[in-house]
């Protein structure tokens, strides 16, 4: 189901510094790699456009900047209304999101992560889902053997979700919150008011755990494979989860960029 009855609006996050694929990321901008056949930031700009989304602002940071602006233009020919914001910095995914702000306007959203490599049905469903409920956060669960690499969830005795912890050294589960994020204008108050973490940042799960107690937070278990690709091996097991849809009949062609 496509979202014709409720505009939602798109974010890519493409900023951030990608320490961790040093020296492939010393000078250009991590996004940009190529995961199989196509640029990384192909990858979440089709998850938006498969979920029906069609205004989108991709936020841009560190290296390359114009290059990621060249790449993808306008974005027509992903079927897309692109626009740009400049994140100077790198103060969280919480923060660029908060970039979005006019732009979002009073529409509810989704925020994609520029490295989240989603290969699985599309999640115009969820979307819909999200868009018509009373729940004011949601994300999407993956279960992964490496769960102190991210947001870690804590669930319940019934399996309900109770807390995220980012990067926690001994992790409460194996499942954890992927790049994708469904929230409302709400979300921008909820910045404003953040403490940076430890680590310095503005945290999307301190986001996420502000919806909790009252239960508007909405979670989804991830049907799909996923990968993030923010490290040289995930960098390769994304590359890997495509060349296997290409096997398989299911990755489309890269769009064409088109000519002057
Ligand atoms: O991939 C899922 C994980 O992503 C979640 O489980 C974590 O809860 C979440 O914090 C995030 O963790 P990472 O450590 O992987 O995030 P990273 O710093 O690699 O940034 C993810 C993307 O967001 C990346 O494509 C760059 C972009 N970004 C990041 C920061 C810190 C920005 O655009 N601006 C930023 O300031």
């Amino acid at each position: 189901m496509l979202l014709r009855f409720a505009p939602m609006k798109g974010i890519v996050l493409a900023g951030g510094t990608a320490t961790r694929l040093y020296p492939l990321t010393i000078v250009t901008n991590k996004h940009l790699l190529p995961i199989y056949d196509r640029p990384m930031i192909y990858y979440p700009i089709e998850t938006l456009a498969s979920m029906g989304i069609r205004e989108v602002m991709v936020v841009v940071g560190g290296k390359s900047v114009g290059d990621v602006v060249e790449l993808l233009g306008d974005g027509s020919h992903f079927g897309l209304d692109l626009t740009y914001r400049y994140q100077s910095g790198a103060l969280g995914i919480a923060q660029a999101i908060g970039l979005a702000r006019d732009f979002v306007g009073g529409d509810a959203f989704c925020c994609v992560l520029g490295d989240n490599i989603l290969r699985g049905p599309s999640l115009a469903d969820v979307a819909a889902e999200f868009a018509a409920s009373e729940s004011a956060a949601g994300t999407m669960l993956y279960r992964v053997p490496d769960p102190e690499r991210f947001g870690v969830a804590e669930l319940d005795s019934d399996g309900r979700v109770i807390g995220f912890e980012e990067k926690p050294s001994r992790p409460k589960s194996d499942l954890i919150p992927i790049g994708v994020y469904f929230l409302r204008p709400d979300a921008f108050g909820v910045i404003e008011r953040l403490a940076p973490s430890g680590r310095g940042e503005f945290e999307i799960t301190d986001v996420l755990n502000h919806y909790i107690p009252d239960g508007r937070l909405f979670t989804r278990i991830y049907e799909g494979q996923w990968a993030d690709a923010g490290t040289v091996p995930s960098l390769l097991r994304a590359a890997e989860l495509a060349r296997d849809d290409d096997a398989a009949g299911r990755l489309a062609p890269p769009v064409p960029r088109p000519t002057a």
